[in-house]
């Protein structure tokens, strides 16, 4: 466990800081790019980064600065948690956001393989009838919290597609993986924590059995091109690291992009030209998508721990601090983006975003979110050139340190 830091000065700027508190991070961040680009928070004990071209030297350094600390709950487990957990057989392990080389390098290798684009165009046109057939059924009904209607499990029924996960398992899924990311990235009560961890250990369970299952009745699917990688040998991947892989992907590979397209929907709605735009001219779609990340990345901070004491921004940084990245901030780093409180779906520049993260653990998943979130977007501005946002609304977020995105989203469209 990283040492706690300890004596750290807590500037005005950081007492107002609630990491937890996602609903409007923006004024806050700006004003820190400017006038502290780094500050101890005492409240979850982490470094606060905020520039871009901090969080990107971190991201290229992975020798000081190692991802070990992502999936590490931001409230500790509590001996009864703790205990919960070994009498669970919950055992996954570190293998892809958590992990660091040579062992991620091993591993990575062959996860990244699974999503290379070639793979992706071949089940490119089921995405495309998935999104057709859910967007077709919603036409008749003029309005809906588009959340809880389409993109709260549009990806995962895309993901367990690919993955090759049984459907009628989404909603299970999804409660689970809402489940952990309270767990991990938020602050549950002792109780809660008790309640959530019951939900952790029938998770792990389920993915166990999934592989085992998969292994016993290979099919054509993500999860046994990786066991075909594997070949049957501990060496090149143990059944164990598949699980944790398969735990890995089942909470990645879809809060995030749910999160995503929901805050895309969001910014281009206020803005109807832009939907208008993009209606008209789909090829805008690709670089629409990545300006939406920039300006709204749905992993809006992620983590890193400093292994060997090190200088960040001319700020002293002992090894074993904790460092909070704030990607929504990065993205907004007036340094690289010109006038960046806009969007700006033309923006040169926007692949530079740092919303996918960075180096070697950069989003493995990214070809498969970005062609879903295109495919979506195509499909959507043409089914529904009309949508619009209902009135003003208070947006809602789940309070955690990491995944953004309103937990509902009201909006209307002429009826077909
Ligand atoms: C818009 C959607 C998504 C966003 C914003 C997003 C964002 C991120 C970010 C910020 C990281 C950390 C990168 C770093 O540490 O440098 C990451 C890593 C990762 N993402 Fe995504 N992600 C998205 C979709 C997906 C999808 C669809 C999948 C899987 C199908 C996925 C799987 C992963 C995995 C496994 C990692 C860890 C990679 C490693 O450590 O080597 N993500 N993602």
């Amino acid at each position: 466990m990283p040492t706690k830091t300890t004596g750290c000065p807590v500037s005005p700027l950081s007492a107002a800081f609630d990491p937890l508190d996602l609903t409007d991070p923006f004024p806050l961040l700006a004003q820190a790019r400017t006038e502290e680009p780094l500050f101890y928070n005492a409240d979850i004990d982490y470094w606060v980064i905020t520039r871009y071209e901090d969080i990107k030297a971190i991201f290229q350094d992975h020798d000081t600065f190692t991802a070990a600390n992502t999936i590490t709950p931001i409230k500790p487990f509590s001996a009864e948690v703790r205990q919960m957990l070994v009498e669970g057989h919950y055992t996954p392990v570190p293998v892809l956001s958590n992990n660091v080389p040579p062992d991620h390098t091993r591993i990575r290798s062959l996860v990244s393989k699974l999503f290379v684009p070639r793979r992706m165009r071949h089940f490119a046109p089921t995405i495309r009838q998935l999104a057709r057939d859910r967007l077709t059924a919603l036409l008749a009904q003029g309005q809906a919290d588009i959340v809880a209607a389409l993109t709260y499990d549009f990806p995962a029924y895309v993901l367990f597609h690919v993955l090759g996960v049984p459907d009628e398992d989404v909603p299970q899924v999804k409660a689970w993986s809402d489940n952990r990311i309270e767990l991990y990235y938020g602050r549950p009560s002792d109780e809660e924590q008790i309640e959530r961890t019951k939900g952790l250990v029938p998770f792990w369970h389920y993915v166990v059995d999934l592989v085992k299952r998969k292994i016993e009745q290979p099919s054509d699917d993500l999860t046994c091109d990786l066991i075909r990688m594997r070949n049957g040998d501990d060496g090149i991947l143990t059944v164990n690291e598949i699980a944790s892989c398969m735990i890995t992907l089942l909470v990645a590979g879809h809060e995030t992009t749910t999160a995503q397209i929901t805050n895309g929907l969001l910014h281009w709605l206020r803005d109807r030209k832009q939907w208008e735009l993009l209606g008209e001219q789909p090829a805008l779609i690709p670089n629409a998508v990545e300006e939406m990340m920039r300006y709204d990345p749905s992993v809006c901070a992620w983590r890193r721990s400093v292994a060997q004491d090190t200088v960040i921004a001319g700020v002293d940084i002992p090894a074993g601090a904790n460092l909070l990245l704030m990607l929504n901030s990065a993205n907004r780093d007036e340094t690289l983006f010109p006038d960046p409180e806009a969007i700006d779906i033309h923006r040169e520049n926007v692949k530079a975003h740092l919303a996918l993260g960075y180096g070697i653990h950069y989003c493995v998943g990214a070809p498969l979110a970005r062609l879903e979130m295109t495919v979506l977007f195509e499909e959507m501005t043409q089914l529904m050139p009309s949508l619009r946002l209902i009135g003003n609304q208070d947006l809602a977020y789940t309070r955690n340190i990491s995944f953004r995105g309103p937990l509902s989203l009201e909006v209307a469209w002429n009826e077909r």
